[in-house]
């Protein structure tokens, strides 16, 4: 039997500009978009995705969105690791088991896309999710890259993310603290920091014991309402805290990704 497909894209984390030719390529071939609906907060983001396909498919070309409510999911801030990562293992399982239902309902042949904000490869679950979907139905997957929020940052900040040959330690504001002060205590050099989902700006917590550490924050990057800031962490934290605050109260919502380098 013809084997559903399914087109995993990478958007980009923002603007539709940053959606490359082989993504504009592949949304053609889309007959049905899946979008996860996580309530009224991220209504913008649905809406960023449905802009970009009215902007980059073919009007002849024929798609629908389904709207799948996204499972419940507890809160992450108070779990320790372990219970979090059973919690994002039992909303994989929830998501997967719902989707696989919608797949399956669709004809042999049918291309199924799902827009994935960034990249697919950073701290998003859909290739996992669609992994455990073509353990239940038959797929053939294909993968789009996109431009990541860090990318977008690092970009729109003008700077090279590491020093010449040095790492990149790309991280969550759950794990920095914890992996800049063990690495600092075995002498490692972990090189430039890329702090992603961290609702907390847990940096602040480095900023008197690393002095020498320089924030590079953006918010909203690639987006209209785009803000970002630099500088010493010690003098620029309580500013970036503060301004935060503010623009998740004003939009309902926000999304910050930022660096931390010894320049
Ligand atoms: C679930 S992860 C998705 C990452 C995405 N796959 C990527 O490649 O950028 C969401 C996190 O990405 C970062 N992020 C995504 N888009 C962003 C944007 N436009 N501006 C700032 N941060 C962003 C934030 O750290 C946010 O907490």
């Amino acid at each position: 039997m013809t084997a559903r497909r399914v087109h995993l894209v990478g958007i980009g984390a923002g603007s539709p500009e940053y959606l490359t030719q082989q993504a504009v390529t592949a949304l053609n071939e889309v007959d049905v978009f899946l979008v996860a609906d996580k309530g009224e907060a991220t209504d913008e983001l649905v809406a960023l995705r449905r802009a970009i396909c009215d902007r980059f498919i073919d009007p002849t070309h024929p798609y629908r969105f389904v709207t799948v409510p996204d499972p419940e999911r507890g809160p992450d801030a108070p779990r320790g690791t372990a219970a979090y990562e059973a919690g994002v293992r039992d909303w994989h399982a929830a998501r997967a088991s719902t989707y696989a239902g919608i797949v399956a309902g669709l004809p042999p042949g049918a291309v199924v896309g799902f827009l994935v904000w960034g990249d697919p490869a950073f701290y998003d679950s859909t290739i996992r999710v669609v992994d455990a979907i073509s353990r239940l139905v038959d797929l053939e997957v294909t993968v789009v890259p996109g431009v990541s929020a860090f990318q977008a940052l690092a970009a729109a900040h003008g700077v090279v993310l590491h020093a010449v040959g040095a790492p990149v330690h790309v991280t969550t504001g759950r794990r920095l603290v914890g992996e800049w002060r063990a690495a600092r205590a075995a002498g490692l050099h972990l090189g430039t920091l890329v702090v992603m989902l961290d609702g907390h700006l847990t940096c602040r917590e480095l900023a008197a014991e690393a002095p020498e550490l320089v924030l590079r924050w953006g918010a909203y990057v690639g987006l209209p309402q785009q803000e970002l800031r630099a500088g010493p962490l010690a003098e620029v934290i309580e500013e970036v805290v503060e301004l935060r605050a503010r623009l998740r109260e004003q939009h309902g919502w926000l999304m910050d990704v930022y660096t931390l380098s010894a320049d």
